[in-house]
């Protein structure tokens, strides 16, 4: 029979244990996406802790998509070198780190606002730039040394 704290392995990943911590939204990044001092001590915590992969609370792959505040975010590569800071002290643990790629909804600029829309409203312009915001974000995963990403599929209504 399988044991909890056996090593296993995830697509080409070998996790120490079959734990893995599920995403969590913490709502504690910047506007922006940027990751406070908090946000280390979290995750560092949770590697430390023993976890045999992390995966990362949900992580817009947008700048205006204010449906959950305090997101993560991968939408622009001056954000790497945070998020890079974050994979090595999950990896110094010896821990693998799957980014969970997300866009809470879809907000188009009117007059200078963002306003949330309607997935059935959207042009298919828009939908071919929120695929191209998926791709480009989890490019830019790799080059911040995520082992991989977790497309979320949810949310995403008024
Ligand atoms: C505060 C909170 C934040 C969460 N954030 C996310 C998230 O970012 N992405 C996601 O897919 N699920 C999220 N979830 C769902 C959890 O990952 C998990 O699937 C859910 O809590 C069910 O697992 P459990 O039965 O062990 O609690 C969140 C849950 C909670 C309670």
């Amino acid at each position: 029979m399988k044991q909890i704290f056996e090593e296993t392995k995830l697509g080409d990943l070998t996790l120490k244990n079959r734990l893995i911590r599920s995403a969590t939204w913490e709502g504690i990044a910047t506007p922006d996406g940027g990751l406070p001092e908090e946000a280390y001590a979290i995750y560092d915590e949770l590697a430390a802790g023993g976890m045999g992969a992390v995966i990362t609370g949900f992580t817009s792959v947008a700048l205006h998509d204010d449906y959950f505040g305090g997101m993560m975010r991968q939408y622009d590569d001056a954000l790497i070198p945070q998020y890079k800071r974050l994979t090595d002290l999950i990896h110094a643990h010896g821990t693998p780190v799957i980014a969970q790629l997300a866009l809470g909804a879809y907000y188009r600029e009117r007059n200078g606002r963002y306003v949330q829309t309607e997935p059935d409203d959207m042009t298919m312009e828009e939908i071919r730039l929120v695929v191209r915001q998926f791709v480009d974000a989890a490019v830019r995963a790799e080059k911040a040394d995520f082992d991989g990403v977790q497309i979320h599929a949810a949310h995403f209504s008024f």
